[in-house]
């Protein structure tokens, strides 16, 4: 068997790239690209046992050629099963993997590890990304970790302040812009690009890293996928991600069939979702998001061309919730099952309730629901409002 190599791809027009180029959007189309493996073994099932508990254990899938692996022993994060709850919403099984069980509480973990490896083997001397909050405290760790300079653009008082907290013990450079998430992407793809390494999820390592999530849930349900994965959907990277992950088990032969993935919005900022409903073929303009999932208050996702196809390719689905559904949700998972997130988590569990109501999700469906983030992270007005001291 040759030897595993990677190159980079557009997933327009075609043309490639060496893996070793930093190139963030094709130079031919200015389409996204895409990082391919050509060659090389693959794990599996049993060839996993006893290896190391983080995202490295899929090394066959994952770059080869780092000088250095940055790693804070991400991914292998927990999959419960929720029975109280599947009863409740009405659905044969329910599972929540918790991602904000990732050393800095979300699933930007896995892809910034990869990401700030590759920054490291390119020689790169500093790191940049745009954030709503987890993707800013994920690359400020990493950062640190592989000891580089890391500069954040988050959208002034609008990200979650555990988050920017969060970069700030991690020593990022923290710059606050006038606008929304978009505007600070836009200011960061025009301007760091050359300077600095830019780890946004446009980057396609960081979906390299966050493809793993599927390897798990694979590994974790027995090598079965019957199942339908939900997840919250914001830049559209992760669900992307997840169906890359699918896509190569397929590809490898260690699956027949790829679960159908469905992506949740928020109501005011639900772009894919309304593209999808309309049958457009392009994203409509979403000028000013707007939604207590702060996550994923994003008008203009980046990666919406590789999250629609996720969800056609796979045979799911896109569904809005509103910030009342987001906040019932997050309530009757933590009271029902223990396990709490930050409200963008908690969307997924809002969509399938939604679906059932629809008849698109029922009795004999299993569901797994991503739980993309911690608990402490994001605790907004709202959600303070419920701790207030209740009198007697
Ligand atoms: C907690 C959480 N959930 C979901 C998302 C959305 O992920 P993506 O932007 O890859 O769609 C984000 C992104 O910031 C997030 O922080
Ligand atoms: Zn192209």
């Amino acid at each position: 068997m040759r030897p595993q190599e990677y190159l980079l791809a557009c997933i327009s027009c075609g043309e490639t790239y060496p893996y070793n180029e930093i190139v963030y959007r094709c130079r031919r189309c200015g389409d996204l690209l895409e990082a391919r493996i050509e060659g090389g073994e693959v794990f599996r099932l049993d060839s996993l046992q006893g290896r190391v508990h983080s995202i490295w254990r899929y090394r066959e899938l994952l770059p080869s050629f780092f000088t250095r692996i940055v790693s804070l022993g991400e991914g292998y994060t927990k999959l419960l099963k929720a029975e109280r709850l599947a009863e409740l919403i009405g659905v044969r099984e329910l599972y929540v993997k918790l991602e904000g069980l990732n050393p800095t509480g979300s699933f930007k973990d896995r892809g910034m590890s990869v990401g700030v490896s590759m920054a490291c083997t390119l020689g790169a001397r500093s790191v940049v990304c745009a954030s709503t909050g987890n993707t800013s405290a994920s690359l400020a760790a990493y950062a640190a970790r592989a000891g580089l300079e890391c500069r954040v653009y988050v959208p002034e008082g609008k990200i979650a302040l555990g988050k920017l907290f969060q970069a700030r013990m991690f020593g990022a450079r923290i710059h606050q812009v006038a606008g929304s998430f978009d505007d600070a992407l836009k200011l960061v793809m025009e301007k760091s690009g050359g300077e600095a390494y830019i780890l946004n999820s446009v980057n396609p390592w960081r979906i390299e890293g966050q493809k793993t999530a599927a390897f798990e849930l694979w590994e974790q349900m027995g090598g079965e996928t019957d199942y339908v994965v939900v997840l919250p959907v914001g830049n559209s990277g992760n669900i992307s991600a997840y169906w890359k992950g699918f896509r190569e088990l397929l590809n490898h032969g260690l699956i027949d069939s790829a679960p159908r993935l469905v992506g949740v919005q928020a109501a005011g900022a639900s772009p894919i979702v309304e593209m999808l409903s309309r049958g457009l073929d392009r994203l409509p303009d979403w000028p000013n998001p707007d939604t207590i999932a702060t996550a994923i208050r994003i008008g203009r996702p980046i990666n919406w061309k590789k999250g629609v196809r996720a969800i056609k390719e796979s045979g799911g689905t896109a569904v809005r919730v509103s910030d009342e559904e987001i906040l019932q949700a997050l309530r009757l998972l933590a009271t029902t099952e223990g396990i709490a997130t930050e409200p963008a988590g908690a969307a997924p569990i809002a969509g399938v309730k939604r679906l059932v109501d629809e008849g698109w999700l029922g009795r004999e469906d299993k569901v797994i629901c991503i739980a993309t983030g911690n608990m402490l992270k994001d605790t907004s007005e709202v959600l303070v409002a419920w701790n207030q001291p209740q009198k007697h």
